[in-house]
């Protein structure tokens, strides 16, 4: 397969080709998600939660960014890799953004970075835009702002939110970004607005009318332990989690019964060494 460029998804938004995306964390999730063909991987700052274990995406810092990048541009030879900026490392000033996008740039390869938030944000994409590096803007649901949204909720419900939304989406367009994630909002709603922009929408719990669908691959891949909460819009395509246990179960048993290793897991060596050995 040819690598996914900016161009490449241009074009396929340019047919009406949807734009297949799924996040991964380090170098397995990232190797089984070019292999099955994803235009974008995106190291999603989702990682706190599906990888190291924290309950939000706010305690997540620029280092361990560059870390799960660096594991996950290793592993993709196709696909458009981009990288989530997290909180705390482009709101306080646009300069603060760029150098933030480009040390992910220099130091883990990516190929662009996503940054959350509409209008406030604009000067940021702008800046980052500028410098060269291409810039994927997330609005509706933007978990790095969840305190300022009162939760996880789905956003532009009401005319006013849906106008919010317009406006945030026109103007992240506007400041230079080339493609925009629409995350928890009614499909009617993300329709609209893709047909309104002139630029890619990747929707996430927002419907079939967008340019493209995200999820996070822990999710979609059933790669959790059971009862843990699922947004609506997460389907599960696999039972990765089931496989495993069972497996680690056998393992576990086979290990108890001396039934594993056998034979076949063990090196040989000459009788006569042994018997030597042993004197
Ligand atoms: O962090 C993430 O995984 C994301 C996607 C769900 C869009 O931002
Ligand atoms: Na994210």
């Amino acid at each position: 397969r040819k690598p996914v460029t900016i161009t490449t998804l241009r074009s396929m938004y340019r047919k009406g080709e949807p734009i297949a995306m799924l996040t991964a964390h380090d170098f397995p999730s990232a190797l089984v998600a070019d292999a099955a063909g994803m235009d974008v991987v995106l190291v999603g700052d989702s990682l706190a939660m599906v990888s190291l274990g924290m309950n939000d995406t706010n305690a997540v810092t620029l280092d361990d960014m560059v870390l799960h990048c660096r594991s996950v541009t290793r592993a993709v030879r196709s696909a458009f890799v981009v990288g989530d900026l997290p909180m705390g490392s482009y709101e306080v000033t646009p300069q603060q953004a760029v150098e933030s996008a480009i040390r992910l740039v220099k130091q883990a390869h990516i190929q662009a970075v996503k940054l959350e938030g509409g209008v406030d944000l604009a000067p940021a994409i702008k800046a980052v835009t500028s410098a060269g590096i291409p810039v994927v803007a997330h609005i509706g649901l933007t978990p790095q702002r969840q305190n300022a949204l009162g939760g996880f909720r789905a956003q532009g419900k009401s005319v006013a939110g849906a106008l919010k939304l317009l406006e945030d989406a026109y103007a992240v367009q506007e400041a230079g970004a080339f493609m925009v994630v629409l995350e928890a909002i009614p499909a009617e709603i993300a329709a609209i607005i893709t047909k309104k922009l002139r630029i890619p929408t990747i929707g996430i719990g927002a419907g079939h009318g967008c340019s493209g669908q995200v999820l996070v691959q822990v999710d979609m891949t059933g790669n959790f332990a059971p009862g843990r909460h699922l947004p609506k819009f997460v389907k599960k395509f696999a039972n990765v989690w089931a496989e495993a246990k069972q497996g680690i179960d056998q393992y576990r048993a086979e290990v108890k019964s001396r039934q594993y290793p056998a034979k076949e897991h063990t090196y040989a060596i000459d009788g006569e060494h042994v018997a030597e050995f042993q004197r």
